[in-house]
């Protein structure tokens, strides 16, 4: 297979172009960081490719990525996490967050939709984070909780051309986007974990893949409580990690 990976620099990217390279497959690994890049490419000289360019660049990401000759599965991994200090309201926080997470992977589905072909998959990760209304994650959540809506309704629409959509609902994963947080993190997983759960996710055609399994059942029945309990429980966490 041909698969595209974007954020391939670090975290679930990097580990899903190791895993995907050493299984065989023809990896196309994206990516702002050069080095990171030469490096993936260096080890892995016969099964990966590199593309460097910032997704937050329109123009050039849907010229790159609507120049490739197929891709059998895109998998839109980059993304930022910012958290928002309610006592210095930061309104550029949330353009900073939305602007990589939302406008980036809107602005690589562009480029990708001249791209893939009938029998593809369009793979969008998103975030457990979107199911609750966590402390200080409103940017986050806010942005994450956009692309799950958006995975939807595109299976909605790219459906009669023979494209499926999946969302990958990650939990917490052990990556530098999560070593920089200062709160405790229930149920965190290795990346090569998360890599196994979204590799075998896409093979059997999962449109919603969220792990790890136990904190995505407890995640999902809280959402579904009425609104005053979930405020409740995100209040009582948000104090155990004062
Ligand atoms: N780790 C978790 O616990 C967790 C949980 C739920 C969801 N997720 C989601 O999983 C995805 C990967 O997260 P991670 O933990 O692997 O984070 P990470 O280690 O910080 O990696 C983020 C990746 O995104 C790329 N990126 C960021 N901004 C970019 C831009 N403007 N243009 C191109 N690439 C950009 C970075 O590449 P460059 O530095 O080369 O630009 C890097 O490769 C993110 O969408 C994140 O929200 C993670």
């Amino acid at each position: 297979m041909k698969i595209l990976i974007t954020g391939a620099t670090s975290g679930i990217g990097q580990q899903l172009v190791a895993d995907y390279a050493c299984e065989g497959h023809h990896v196309i690994a994206c990516g702002r960081n050069a080095e990171a890049l030469k490096k993936l490419a260096d080890e892995f000289p016969d099964y990966v490719e590199t593309l460097q360019f910032d997704t937050v660049d329109r123009e050039k990401t849907i010229e790159l990525l609507g120049s490739i000759n197929q891709i059998d599965v895109a998998i839109l991994s980059a993304g930022v996490c910012e958290y928002l200090d309610i006592d210095s309201f930061d309104a550029q926080l949330f353009e900073r967050v939305f602007t990589v997470n939302v406008q980036g992977t809107m602005n690589c589905v562009q480029g990708l939709l001249r791209t893939l072909q009938p029998g593809s998959k369009l793979v969008l990760v998103g975030s457990l984070a979107r199911l609750l209304p966590f402390t200080r994650a409103q940017a986050y959540g806010g942005s994450k909780a956009a692309i799950h809506y958006i995975t939807r309704s595109l299976e909605v629409d790219l459906a009669p051309k023979g494209i499926r959509v999946l969302s990958i609902s990650p939990g917490f994963v052990k990556t530098p986007m999560t070593d920089a947080n200062d709160f405790e993190m229930p149920m965190r997983v290795s990346v090569d974990y998360a890599s196994q759960r979204i590799r075998k996710g896409i093979e059997k055609n999962k449109r919603d893949i969220g792990f790890p399994t136990i904190f995505t059942l407890m995640l999902k029945t809280m959402s579904i409580l009425p609104q005053a309990w979930q405020v409740a429980i995100s209040k009582r966490m948000s104090k155990g990690n004062e």
